[in-house]
């Protein structure tokens, strides 16, 4: 299985996990990347039966319309009953980096109102310590580099992503170098920044289920 095909597989694992419990008032919460639109293309076969999905971007919102499903404010919904997203990296106690594609903020709200998060991703994505990829930071764009200089305390290299607005009209700083042994620390820290709208460690609130496609077939974690 190539790198493609193991995203397929957890995208196919988890929808039928959602179909399995899905009740006529659940709500979907449904992530973005390249993993999630799997997700959102498997949804297909059983999209009558979804009363409700909230969209962690406004990509994935015109996925899901474009497929017939409704997508709903998360202001109008009572609660998130699953939420299904990737992830950039993710250790054995769930805790996760993510916003590569620049949707953290958004993901992390509907992560914090979800019943259940069921993290989705290929081998790749699984690592011993946080770090390695990029640590993707929304800033308020007056305070990007108040926000870096602050960074660069905490011993880390940051990297504004040029060119880069995400859904809130902010920008996006990718932190590199730093090897996170405490997760649950370094994402306070950098919350309490002024300027910072918020960090891609989901750490304080981990996924509840990781989905992990590997070469041998999927393989499920919960926190360790
Ligand atoms: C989007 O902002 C991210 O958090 C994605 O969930 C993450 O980048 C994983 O993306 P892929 O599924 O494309 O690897």
């Amino acid at each position: 299985m190539d790198q493609n095909e193991m995203k397929k597989a957890v995208a196919a694992a988890a929808a039928k996990y959602v179909e399995e419990r899905l009740e006529e008032k659940s709500v979907i919460g449904v992530g973005t990347g390249s993993t999630a639109n799997y997700f959102i293309e498997c949804l297909a076969p059983f999209k009558n039966r979804i009363h409700s999905t909230v969209a962690s971007s406004e990509e994935t919102r015109r996925r899901l319309m474009a497929l017939g499903i409704p997508v709903f404010d998360l202001n109008s919904v009572d609660e998130v009953t699953f939420y299904i997203d990737g992830a950039d990296e993710a250790n054995a106690q769930l805790h996760l980096i993510k916003g590569g594609g620049g949707a953290l903020t958004r993901e992390k709200i509907i992560a914090a109102v979800a019943k259940e998060f069921v993290c989705i991703a290929d081998q790749s994505k699984y690592v011993p310590v946080l770090g390695r990829f990029p640590l993707p930071v929304e800033v308020i764009p007056m305070a990007r580099s108040h926000v870096g200089r602050a960074i660069v305390k905490l011993g880390g290299d940051p990297v504004y992503r040029e060119g880069f607005i995400t859904d809130n009209g902010n920008q996006i700083i990718d932190i590199h170098n730093m090897h996170i042994v405490d997760p649950r620390e370094l994402e306070q820290q950098l919350n309490q920044i002024t300027g910072v709208v918020t960090n891609g460690l989901f750490a304080i609130r981990p996924a509840d289920l990781l989905i992990l496609g590997t070469r041998d077939g999927i393989r499920t974690y919960t926190a360790a």
